[in-house]
């Protein structure tokens, strides 16, 4: 029996690691599947909930590194992750995504002679400036395997030089938790509970460090807001570093908007689905929106999940008031062409990754 540890830490990776440790579940003569929690993220609308909603056991290990600059939230995780691998002796690890969380284990891992594999590798905004984008870069150039979930990272990958032999391009796991978790969303209670009409809303997230971290932008961003708010309900579940800048700023939002805490997943995707359209900054809403068909106006210069803009739902938007209300009135026109499901976001992205790792390595 070999031993593999898939890690997570913050919002986006639970979706991406559930579906993964219940494909294992079909080879558990061979593998022994693990979960380790780093705790970047810690709020229980942040983390607890999703354990709830996605059916995911408890982590086998909790490092408790809370928050922190990026050197110290990285080293905390090292130094946790270093002695969880030290006792363990995992035959395998699984990063996700593109966190602090997922560069520090690879680096550790990879370090210690333990085979290594980075799910959602070779995505790639080319804006260095993003954290996420120095976190793909480094964790795709030391990892052994490499699962891809859309065609521009098999082309980033082969770029960079990396073996073909290593690439898997195998879909997208946070679109197998998506698939898995719609039928309980149907029973969610959320739009009664805030009063709302399916699809009579806009559903808004922010949480990029350069829509929320400057003072202007953020202001722009509620400006925007409060003009959207006018003629269409909006619902806005605050991300804490959201939270804490619009609090340190003593800006205000109109009363009209729904602020509301974080909500957890079975609830957020009840609100998505059935949304007039999203305005976000997230990478992950923006894959989910084009598998829903539900319009979304992401409000960034680069997107690293560009098979959302070619053939889903997603309008990259220039970050400023007309550039977003421009979006929003091409929807509101009807004008927006329909999109399609990007391949192989199937919901079996997982059991593919682990019908190769087993078939490689058990
Ligand atoms: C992190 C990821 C980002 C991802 C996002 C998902 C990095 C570099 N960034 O950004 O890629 O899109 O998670 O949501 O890994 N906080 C709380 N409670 C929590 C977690 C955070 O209050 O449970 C507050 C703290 O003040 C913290 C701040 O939010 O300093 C930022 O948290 P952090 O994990 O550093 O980055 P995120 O902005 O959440
Ligand atoms: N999400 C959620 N509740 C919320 C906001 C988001 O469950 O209140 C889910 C969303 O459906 C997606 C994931 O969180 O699965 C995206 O996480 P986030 O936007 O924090 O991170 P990113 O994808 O930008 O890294």
């Amino acid at each position: 029996m070999k031993k593999i540890i898939s890690v997570v830490g913050a919002r986006p990776n639970f979706m991406k690691v559930a579906p993964i440790h219940r494909a294992f579940g079909a080879y558990a003569e061979s593998w022994e599947h693990h979960i380790v929690h780093t705790g970047q993220h810690y709020d229980a609308a942040m983390s607890d909930a999703f354990f709830r909603d996605l059916d995911m056991p408890h982590p086998t290990w909790f490092l408790g590194v809370g928050s922190g600059s990026h050197a110290e939230q990285t080293a905390r995780v090292m130094t946790g992750f270093e002695q969880v691998c030290l006792e363990a002796r995992p035959d395998y690890v699984i990063v996700v995504g593109d966190v602090n969380s997922t560069i520090a284990c690879a680096l550790v891992s990879v370090k210690l002679g333990i085979r290594t594999a980075h799910v959602e590798a070779g995505l790639r905004s080319f804006d260095r400036l993003m954290p996420e984008e120095i976190n793909r870069i480094a964790t795709d150039a030391i990892v052994d395997d490499l699962f891809v979930t859309e065609e521009s990272g098999l082309t980033h990958l082969k770029h960079d030089g990396v073996d073909a032999n290593r690439i898997h391009f195998v879909g997208n796991t946070m679109i197998d938790s998506l698939l898995y978790a719609l039928p309980k969303s149907e029973k969610s209670t959320i739009h009664h509970d805030l009063g709302l009409e399916r699809g009579r809303y806009a559903l808004v997230t922010m949480h990029r460090p350069s829509n929320v971290d400057h003072p202007e932008q953020l202001r722009m961003i509620v400006d925007v807001l409060t003009t959207l708010a006018a003629d269409l309900p909006l619902v806005f579940p605050v991300h804490p570093r959201t939270r804490k800048n619009l609090q340190n700023l003593g800006i205000d939002v109109a009363p009209n908007v729904h602020m509301i805490d974080p909500v957890g997943y079975i609830d957020f995707l009840a609100l998505m689905r059935s949304a007039n359209f999203t305005l976000t900054d997230s990478g992950g809403i923006q894959e989910e929106t084009t598998a829903l068909g539900v319009p979304c106006i992401t409000s960034r210069t680069t997107t690293e999940r560009p098979v959302t803009v070619e053939i889903g739902t997603n309008i990259l938007v220039e970050p400023t008031k007309s550039g977003i209300l421009e979006a929003v009135a091409l929807i509101r026109s009807g004008d927006m062409r329909a999109g399609q499901v990007p391949p192989l976001w199937d919901g079996h992205a997982a059991d593919r990754i682990a019908a190769v790792i087993t078939a490689h390595y058990s």
